[in-house]
């Protein structure tokens, strides 16, 4: 028999009820000396679909890469997980990777995918209701950066995070630890977590995943200021910006920006801003780390490392972690649910 899928309240919430939320990251980013954007508000309904066309860009490597991975190692990677779990998935988008854990999971298993764009979780949750008719789904809309609470009927089953996708990417080191730590309280002392991470590699092939041939990822990125406009009523005009990405070798990531080509101001919320030729606004950080340097973030984060899957090209890598016993001697690094994320 069919069960009914938890449908969580906040995803009747529209795309706009963040908006207050919006608007002050905009006007704090845009203030600041350096304007920034945290690159959570990159995914709004245009902005996640843009993102599912960026994974099949011939130059945007890490999803088929990672998918390759998860195809290949399926039945090992799920082998250790509990029959009777809860999979919370951080940042699931179209759960597109969660599918091929699923085929090899008993229906018993519970399914609690979070994220900030409601139209990427309503589409990813009908099509897995469809897909997979006896799999409880609980779909959470909002920042996995807030605390998460499960629905009292799951909350005494085993917890396996999985954070596919190199998302922890998108957050600088220091910001990284601080939410795996805060993970690690969401799935509790004897949780497991499953991450997919890019790995370094040369400058031109990231360059290029990047800064694809067809625009898309301008596109993703200049979609922001489409946000801004539609969201905060301002009229930025788009074509006075322009994508950019670059590869700093030092910091091992990508950055993302919006470069203004001509000097000039707009009107945000009430408040003028004012843009040089050539100033930028910093959209997104994306790190990539070796096996190594992630293992070590991890550990910080209160995880012991496992076993970790990478492919033939060694591009990529799909890291099982666990939770260590609290260390009475050290406290946490961190609290769930005061992690921020800052482009820096
Ligand atoms: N896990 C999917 C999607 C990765 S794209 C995959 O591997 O293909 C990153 C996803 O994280 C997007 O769907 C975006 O909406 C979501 N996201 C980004 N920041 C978030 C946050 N702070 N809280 C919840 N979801 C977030
Ligand atoms: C979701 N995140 C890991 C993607 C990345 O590669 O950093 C987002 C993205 N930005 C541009 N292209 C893809």
């Amino acid at each position: 028999m069919k069960q009914p899928t938890h449908v969580n309240r906040a995803l009747e919430l529209t795309e706009t009820q963040g908006l207050d939320v919006f608007a002050a990251a905009v006007i704090e980013g845009f203030s600041k000396p350096r304007k920034t954007l945290p690159c959570q508000f990159l995914y709004d309904a245009r902005g996640s679909a843009l993102f599912e066309q960026i994974t099949e860009l011939p130059e945007y490597y890490p999803t088929r890469t990672e998918i390759g991975i998860l195809r290949e190692q399926a039945s090992e990677i799920t082998a250790s997980i509990p029959d009777d779990s809860v999979l919370v998935e951080f940042g699931s988008g179209s759960s597109i990777k969660t599918e091929l854990l699923l085929k090899h999971l008993p229906p018993t298993v519970a399914y609690v995918p979070i994220d900030v764009s409601p139209s990427a979780l309503s589409e990813a949750t009908h099509r897995l209701e469809s897909r997979f008719p006896k799999l409880t789904i609980y779909p959470i809309t909002g920042s996995f950066t807030d605390p998460v609470e499960l629905p009292l009927s799951l909350q005494q089953r085993p917890r396996v995070g999985f954070f596919p996708g190199s998302t922890i990417g998108n957050w600088t080191a220091e910001d990284a630890v601080s939410l795996l730590a805060s993970f690690r309280g969401v799935l509790n002392e004897h949780g497991r977590l499953i991450v997919g991470v890019d790995l370094k590699k040369d400058a031109r092939t990231l360059v290029r995943a990047y800064n694809d041939s067809a625009g898309i990822t301008a596109a993703f990125n200049l979609n922001l200021l489409v946000r801004i406009n539609r969201e905060l009523g301002s009229a930025i005009d788009i074509s006075n910006f322009r994508h950019e990405a670059i590869y700093d070798p030092l910091r091992g990531r990508i950055e993302m920006h919006l470069e203004s080509v001509v000097e000039h101001t707009t009107h945000i919320s009430g408040r003028k801003f004012h843009f040089h030729a050539g100033e930028s606004i910093h959209t997104e950080n994306s790190y990539k780390y070796t096996v190594a340097e992630f293992q070590d973030l991890a550990r910080k984060a209160g995880w012991s490392t496992g076993r970790v899957w990478t492919d033939g090209g060694a591009q990529f890598s799909i890291h099982e972690l666990t939770a260590r016993p609290n260390d009475p001697e050290r406290t946490s690094p961190v609290e769930a649910g005061k992690v921020v994320q800052e482009c820096r």
